[in-house]
């Protein structure tokens, strides 16, 4: 009898960067997700097609840490399908490991939280990628909007009721690892500089949080503004996001900024019902794709047994 499992695809909402070394981040889960399906294979060798999922390694680290951990070893037969395209940086490795944890969960009766899932998917995140905050797997884990820190130190259910978002598109496909590895040496050389840019991020997330606790969308949306200016100074940005944050912002938006690691991938701006019009088209007159999303969606979840 197969299983099919799904997870959410992500949006960084402020914090990106300063999140790997411990400060805090808002993130949350969008309606676009990836649906793993499970079943034992017939034969001795596993049945893996997952084209939708950008790094493959993913998938096997997944299996063989399962593997490893829990004793099953049956060949299976693993496939996915997903509401979005990879090229966006909704998180796709993020979502199918998840997704993959909970459905061998399920398939062995494992009776795993949550929790336990979260745990394994960042522990195989470090294995893969041998950095990374976790927030990806959180996102795809609990879904909602979550005030995050790094490893799931922190991790806090923010209620919001909706966040109207715009997202756009930059049409380059941005490389994570190289963004981080970027920041990480510009650290090296000029500690002071970049940890006073994550102070001022930090400081901006907790203010983010009060904002969105009280649905105060026009703090929130200048907090997102005041993020991409700081996101400047660490030069991760480029001159496609900065004119599609500056457009969007121009347009009436009550704030803009890249969402994610930057050098390309998708920006996000808050709209009220009236702007949001104006500001998608002063998106796609930058160069950007708008992409529907609604975001502050449910995590991982059992779709069929
Ligand atoms: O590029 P994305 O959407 O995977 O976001 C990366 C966010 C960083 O803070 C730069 C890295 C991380 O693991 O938190």
């Amino acid at each position: 009898m197969s299983i099919t499992v799904s997870a959410p695809g992500k949006l960084m909402l402020l914090g990106e960067h300063a999140v790997v070394y411990g400060y805090p981040s808002l993130v949350t889960a969008v309606d676009q997700r990836l649906y793993v399906t499970i079943d034992k294979a017939q034969g001795m060798n596993d049945i893996i097609e997952t084209p939708q999922v950008k790094n493959t390694s993913f998938v096997s680290e997944t299996l063989s840490y399962f593997r490893n951990k829990y004793h099953k070893n049956d060949a299976l037969s693993i496939l996915t399908r997903c509401d979005f395209s990879p090229k966006l940086g909704f998180g796709s490795s993020s979502a199918v490991t998840v997704a993959l944890l909970k459905a061998l969960n399920l398939l062995y009766e494992l009776n795993l939280t949550n929790d336990e899932i979260f745990h394994c998917g960042y522990e195989i995140v470090l294995k893969v990628q041998g950095t990374g905050s976790g927030f990806d797997i959180a996102a795809a884990t609990f879904g909602k909007t979550v005030y995050y820190v790094r490893g799931g130190k922190t991790l806090e259910m923010i209620n919001v009721p909706s966040l109207p978002l715009v997202v756009g598109y930059s049409g380059v496909k941005a490389d994570t690892a190289t963004l981080v590895r970027q920041v990480e040496k510009a650290r090296d050389y000029n500690p002071e500089h970049i940890d006073s840019i994550f102070r001022a991020i930090e400081k901006l997330v907790i203010s983010g949080r009060d904002a969105l606790r009280n649905n105060d969308y026009k703090s929130f949306g200048s907090l997102m503004t005041e993020n991409h200016s700081l996101l400047k100074r660490l030069n991760v940005s480029t001159p496609v996001l900065d004119n599609m944050v500056d457009g969007a912002v121009k347009a009436g938006a009550w704030g803009a900024k890249l969402s994610g690691a930057g050098g390309g991938d998708c920006m996000i701006a808050l709209v009220s019902d009236t702007t949001r019009p104006a500001v998608e088209d002063a998106i796609r007159l930058t160069g950007g794709e708008i992409v529907t999303v609604t975001p502050n969606v449910s995590g991982v979840m059992i779709e069929r047994t």
